[in-house]
Parts: C-alpha cells; structure tokens; sequence
C-alpha cells in the first residue's frame, strides 16, 4: 500500500480526492489548515498546520513518510483575496511543500495548477491560436492567481533542474470541478448551481464552459502517481471532462462572450469542450467516467450518484 501526503484535503476538490484515493487502498495523510468530518469518518489521518510555515511543513511532511504528495491547499479563486495576497500566499505555499517534499525524500510530487494560466478572459484581448486548448497553447497569465499557478508549475521545473529523475513530477490543471453533492443542487465554487451554470450561459462562459467531476479528478490522480515512474519527467496535464458544460455548441456560444475566438471555435461543434483532455488518455490511458447529462438525469430520478 502507498502513502500520500495531500495538502488541502479539506477543501472542495481534496475531500473528494482523498476519498477516492483511500477507496482505492491508498493510505492518505491530509495537511490542511482545518481538519474535516468527512476524512474523520473516512478514518483519514488529519494534520492540522499553517502550511506557509516552512519548518512546520518540513517536519510534517519528514513525518508522514510518504511516497508521494499532492498539492492542493491554495487561495484557489481569482480575485477572492487582494492581488498581492494571492501571489505570496500561493508561491509561499508552492516553496515550503513542493521545496519540503523534497527535502523530506518524497520520491513523487505532483502539484494543481489551473487552466486559467493561458488567460482567456483577460480584460484587453485574448484570441486562442486554435482550439481545443491543449498543453501545448501559450501560458499568460493575467491576474495574480493564474501567475501563482505558472508559478507552481515553474517550480516543480525548477526543483527538477535540482534533483534529476531520482525524484517524478507533475502538474494538473483541473477544469472547474464540481464535487458530487453540486450535482443536486449544492452551490459551486462560484456560488451558483450546475443548473443556473447552463441556464444562464454568461455564468460559465468566463471559465470557458469546462468542468471536471471531482471523482474523475481523483482516478485521474490515481493513474498519475501509478504512471509517474513511466511517463517523462515534469509533465503538465489538462483534467476535464469530455464535453462542455453548455447546452449549445462551443462554436456558437464562445464568440457571443469572447470576442476574437469565432474562427478557431469552428471546430467545437456538438458538445466538444474547450480543453482537449487527449494527452491524458493517451499518456495515461485515463478518460473522465462523469458527464453533466448523466449526472443531472440521475438527480432528476432521485437516484444515488454519489456512490
Ligand atoms: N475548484 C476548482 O474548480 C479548481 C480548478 C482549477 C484548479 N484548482 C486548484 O485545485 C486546488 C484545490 O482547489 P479547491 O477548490 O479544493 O480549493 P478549496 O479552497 O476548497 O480548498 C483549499 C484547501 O487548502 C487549505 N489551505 C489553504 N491555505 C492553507 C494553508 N496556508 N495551510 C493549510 N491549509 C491551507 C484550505 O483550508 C482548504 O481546505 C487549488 O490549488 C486550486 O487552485 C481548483
């Protein structure tokens, strides 16, 4: 069995995650500010820390003896916070895990980034050169949470110039998630429902309609660490689901909110989403299982889908 370190496994995304990992015989150690009911019940080992507390990391992250960690804790909303405060609280937390988890022997380190690195949305201009995005589209960044999200992802680079292949990295950047109970009408990070997402579609238009079910975020972590040793060092990988999180095609709605996009959005006819989730099914044979159709026809019958 495996252990696995996972920062902010009390939030939105890491409560489902570590679920889904320990489900899997995974033997998880949570580090998050606050510990949740939900791990506890799950019988989850829960260490509470400040994780900007470099020394306190380290020695937590010495103390699990792990052999991986997954970095999730974050200020994880643009604009939830002044600018200033996003980008130290992020890179701070970036250095004392990322930098800790090396310092303690973890040998696999894989952190989340976010899709909004490439900055569509941006105020003056953003026209995509093609679409699907995919990993290989330009990062630029335009606000203080998508630069702390580069730099996450530069500093697993950076800390890979240091150690070589003796230790595996990755980053992801998960598509906006939507844990399990959001299907039936719990609020979403943004505070509104899936429903009111796709009645009203300016709701996810700034996100570009993408979405990923946090269960799939968590097989998607699975495979990830499973594959490490085999796939090249230092990978980034889109996780999203395969459609979009719209009721009309992506052709027909993305030039209605993002001026400049019309041509290159041709191509997302029927339900094609804006990210491509194609490197990570053809470098690790993962495929998202959880689509908005399937999801919200099960809510609508009343049947369990949070199994
Ligand atoms: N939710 C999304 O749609 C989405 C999309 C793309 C990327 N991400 C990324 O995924 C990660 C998880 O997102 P989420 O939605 O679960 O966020 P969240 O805010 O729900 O959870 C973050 C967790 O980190 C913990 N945390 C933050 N600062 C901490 C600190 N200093 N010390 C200890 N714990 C701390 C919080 O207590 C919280 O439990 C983040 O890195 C986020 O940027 C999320």
């Amino acid at each position: 069995m495996s252990r696995i370190v996972v920062t902010g496994g009390s939030g939105r995304l890491g409560r489902t995650l570590v679920s889904g990992l320990a489900g899997r015989g995974r033997e998880i150690v949570s580090l998050d500010r606050a510990p949740t009911v939900q791990l506890a019940a799950a019988n989850v080992s829960q260490v509470s820390l400040d994780l900007t507390d470099a020394a306190a990391t380290a020695r937590a992250l010495t103390d699990a003896k792990a052999d991986a960690v997954i970095h999730l804790a974050a200020i994880a909303v643009p604009f939830s916070a002044p600018e200033d405060v996003i980008l130290r609280t992020n890179a701070t937390l970036a250095m004392s895990v990322l930098g800790g988890a090396v310092a303690a022997g973890i040998p696999k380190i894989v952190a989340a980034s976010s899709p909004t690195v490439l900055g569509y949305g941006a105020p003056t201009e953003w026209s995509p050169e093609r679409l699907p995005l995919d990993e290989d589209s330009a990062t630029l960044p335009w606000n203080a949470y998508a630069l702390s999200k580069l730099l996450i992802e530069q500093s697993l680079a950076m800390l890979q110039r240091q150690t070589g292949d003796r230790v595996r990295f990755a980053a992801f950047r998960p598509c906006y998630v939507i844990a399990p109970e959001e299907w039936s009408g719990a609020p979403t990070q943004q505070g509104h429902t899936v429903r009111e997402r796709l009645d009203d579609p300016a709701l996810s238009a700034p996100a570009l309609f993408n979405y990923v079910d946090a269960r799939d975020v968590a097989t998607f972590a699975d495979t990830l660490l499973g594959a490490l040793g085999d796939i090249p060092n230092g990978e980034v990988f889109f996780v999203g689901a395969d459609d979009a999180l719209a009721r009309e095609p992506l052709a027909d709605l993305l030039p209605r909110f993002h001026p400049g996009t019309a041509s290159a959005a041709a191509v997302l006819t029927g339900s094609a989403p804006a990210f491509s989730n194609a490197k990570a099914r053809r470098l690790l044979g993962w495929r998202p299982q959880h689509s908005w159709r399937a999801e919200l026809a099960h809510a609508d019958d009343g049947m369990d889908v949070h199994a």
